[in-house]
């Protein structure tokens, strides 16, 4: 079995890049899907989530090709069949986002419901009542769905909660629709307005990505070219935790400050000493005092760097309150946290209330999802003594080559096979 082994409790130092978005990859890939040329996509991050998307657009005939320094070719011509394959599906929630692209193209697609982390349900409901207000047909099949559409219509459609990829799938679908597309209460992660700059260079319609609204003009045919993939804003809030977290001065490079504006506010109100440039963050060794955070969809608090930021107040002095209304099960790596020497309350699946600080003790752990592994990992490098994180594949599906890139910055950090 694959662990990282973890001596930790030293300080870093150095610069540590910031890799491209994961979860703009995992949108662009399909969004390929809408044209038949050649596409280049750039800074394109070296995860397995995006192996699993990658493996899945190879099974419906697309050809993809690696090239250098993290630059992919991609041809979605030749594409021949439009069922995902279950067992894809199965590892990657993202994989639904293929769903919006293949209807928009070939008028029908078959998916299983999709797998993903365990932080919740993550009901799909959504993205089928979207599919089918823009006049897609519907037939369930066990646990697959099919959904057949000869041409997509423009619709009018109010999405009850804020879904991100939602708001992405519908808006890659309404591209090709016929006629004008209106998606109210819309997701604003920076992510959308990056998706729209792509489908937009490529011939697509597409005002308000970015804002509550969004108006998509239905086009009959989208080009493909050149993109550059955004730096990833999860990441770079990562890092920032992780400097403050082992009082080091670090400088996180290649990315954009004005993505994490909300995090950076909280960290600043804790007392975080940080250097904000146009595309660095420098952390600088800090006294932390506990504030609490609520996530919240874009512009707020990101759900994603929420468990980095409850691991950062272990360290800081006094009470913090947690609260996460977006998941509902988006909280209980903290039970991995109290056994490393946290002191952590769960008042409800929702919220927990933080002491600190308190010393963190390595231990060995299991990686329960994407983001607590990655939390996990900054607890080790934080805690006294050796911690050894098993269940690494879930971190590895969205931070690209972690071990080198905190070794390069003094982590005692090594992957073993045993
Ligand atoms: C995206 O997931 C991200 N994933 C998640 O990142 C992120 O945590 C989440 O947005 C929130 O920011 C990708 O972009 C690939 P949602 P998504 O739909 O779109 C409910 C990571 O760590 N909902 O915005 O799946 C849902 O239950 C991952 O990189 C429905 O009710 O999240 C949740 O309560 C984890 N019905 C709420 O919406 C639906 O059909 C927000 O979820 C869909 C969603």
């Amino acid at each position: 079995m694959e662990k990282y082994i973890i001596n930790g409790g030293k300080k870093l130092s150095g610069e540590i890049k910031v890799a491209g978005a994961k979860n703009l990859a995992l949108k662009v890939f399909p969004a390929t899907i809408l044209s038949q040329e050649t596409c280049f996509l750039n800074n394109v991050p070296e995860i397995e989530d995006l192996q699993r998307m990658i493996e899945t657009m190879e099974d419906l005939g697309a050809k993809i090709e690696k090239l250098k320094n993290g630059k992919y070719k991609v041809s979605t011509k030749d594409i021949n069949k439009t069922e995902l394959k279950p067992d894809l599906v199965k590892k990657l929630r993202a994989s639904i986002m293929l769903a919006g692209p293949m209807l928009a193209r070939f008028g029908e697609i078959t998916l299983a419901h999709p797998g993903g982390c365990i932080i919740g349900q993550r009901p799909i409901d959504l993205f089928l009542e979207g599919f089918q207000k823009l006049g897609a047909k519907m037939t369930e099949n066990g646990s697959s769905y099919t959904l057949k559409a000869d041409k997509l219509i423009g619709a009018k459609i109010i999405l009850p909660k804020i879904s991100v990829t939602v708001t992405e799938n519908l808006m890659m679908a309404a591209t090709l629709a016929q006629g004008t597309t209106i998606i109210k209460n819309a997701a604003m992660e920076p992510e959308i307005p990056a998706l729209a700059e792509y489908l937009n260079k490529h011939g697509a319609k597409i005002t308000g990505a970015g804002t509550p609204e969004l108006i998509i003009e239905g086009v009959k045919k989208l080009s493909a070219g050149e993109f550059d993939i955004i730096p990833d804003r999860i990441e770079t809030g990562t890092f920032v935790m992780l400097g403050l977290m082992t009082q080091s001065e670090l400088k996180i490079t290649n990315c954009n400050p004005q993505h994490i504006e909300t995090v950076l506010y909280s960290l600043e109100k804790t007392g975080a000493k940080l250097k904000i440039g146009k595309d660095y963050i420098i952390t600088k060794p800090s006294n932390l005092k506990g504030v609490n955070i609520t996530t919240h969809e874009y512009p707020g608090f990101p759900t994603d760097l929420q468990a980095p930021y409850t691991a950062l107040m272990t360290q800081a002095e006094g009470m913090s309150l947690i609260h996460e209304p977006i998941f509902e099960a988006r909280l209980f790596y903290t039970d991995i946290l109290n056994q490393m020497g946290a002191n952590i309350i769960m008042c409800d699946p929702h919220r927990v209330v933080i002491n600190g600080p308190t010393q963190l003790h390595g231990r060995l752990v299991v990686s329960p999802d994407l983001r607590a592994g990655m939390t996990l990992v900054l607890a080790a490098l934080s805690a006294k003594g050796t911690s050894s994180i098993e269940n690494i594949y879930q971190i590895n599906r969205g931070y690209e080559n972690i071990v080198e890139r905190l070794q390069n910055i003094g982590a005692d950090i090594k992957q073993i096979n045993e």
